[in-house]
């Protein structure tokens, strides 16, 4: 398995196909009253996350706490010696120090991750860089779909709103298409990068058209803190037009399902009913993360030379 996971580009279908495959053992461990299990003993991960999460940070908290191993929290904020000037490399040199194994990494920067994998020994986990990647979503959404749909191959993904910042959609289209997807990007024209071409998806400006054809419906987060760069006239008529609601709904097939990696602006790229329908996995899409989370940190830190059949579970 590799080192740092910074981008869903290193990871090859096989290894994709590997750590799902191990994600199905940690899920099992997940329903048990005691969901523990000792993999990552004496091991120590440390979250060092520079930009708000709820899900991304929980789910690697507990995800390394159920493998057994010991878990420092590091905020980038006025509790640390950040706030003194300390600089991002120095911090990372410090927590190297101390013995870390891994470093799960969230920051604003695009490309922080990479920079912080070149100064520290440990293993860099990208939990979220800037608009570039998340690389941990993607894979805990593949496995999300993995449990609807027997094959990834052909299957229709349209992924729906902020492309243009969106390090969700980057990760989902490289992992989707690595594994024989179909991806359209449905948005208005103003949230569509300037170099989609090379992306490998499908652009449509026509969301009740796409929707029948679809086999997953992916919203993204309308990203309010952008409001004032005026890509949108306003939330309500983002709603209006991209928005899925009751009526958008009825035009999906009968097993499509609905997606979205969270947090919801609820009423604005998803009405408040449709997210609590059936076929909205969104919770579930919760779940899996910790599960995935738990396979990347057994592959990377505990198991490289282990088959999965071998995953000590028991
Ligand atoms: N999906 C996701 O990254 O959510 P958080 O920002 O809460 O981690």
């Amino acid at each position: 398995m590799i080192k740092h996971l910074l981008s869903i580009d290193q990871l090859s279908p096989s290894q994709i196909e590997l750590v799902l495959k191990t994600a199905d053992s940690f899920r099992e461990v997940g329903t048990r009253t005691i969901k523990k299990v000792p993999i990552l003993r004496g091991r120590t991960v440390c979250n060092l996350f520079f930009e708000s999460s709820t899900r991304t940070r929980i789910s690697f908290e507990l995800a390394a706490k159920r493998l057994s191993a010991d878990v420092i929290n590091f905020t980038g904020d006025a509790r640390s010696s950040l706030a003194k000037g300390e600089s991002f490399k120095d911090t990372a040199q410090t927590l190297q120090a101390m013995g870390v194994d891994a470093i799960v990494v969230r920051h604003s920067s695009a490309g922080a991750p990479h920079r912080l994998s070149r100064w520290v020994e440990a293993s860099v986990i990208n939990a979220g860089d800037g608009a570039h990647e998340h690389p941990t979503q993607a894979l805990l959404d593949l496995y999300s779909i993995r449990e609807h749909f027997p094959s990834f191959d052909g299957l229709r993904v349209g992924i729906v709103g902020d492309i243009l910042h969106s390090r969700v959609a980057r990760s989902d289209v490289a992992a989707l298409t690595k594994m024989g997807s179909q991806v359209t990007l449905v948005a208005p024209p103003t949230l569509i990068p300037p170099a989609i071409e090379g992306w490998g998806a499908e652009v449509s400006y026509d969301l009740e058209g796409v929707l029948p054809k679809l086999d997953v419906v992916y919203l993204l987060r309308v990203q309010k803190e952008r409001q004032n760069e005026q890509l949108v006239p306003s939330l309500r008529e983002y709603a209006a037009f991209w928005g899925l609601d009751r009526r958008r709904v009825e035009l999906m097939k009968p097993e499509a399902i609905i997606m979205h990696p969270g947090p919801m602006n609820r009423g604005v790229e998803i009405a408040a009913d449709v997210a609590d329908l059936e076929r909205s996995i969104i919770i579930d899409q919760v779940t899996n993360g910790v599960a995935v989370r738990m396979s990347l940190l057994y592959l990377m830190l505990g198991a490289a030379d282990r088959a999965v059949e071998e995953v000590p579970v028991g």
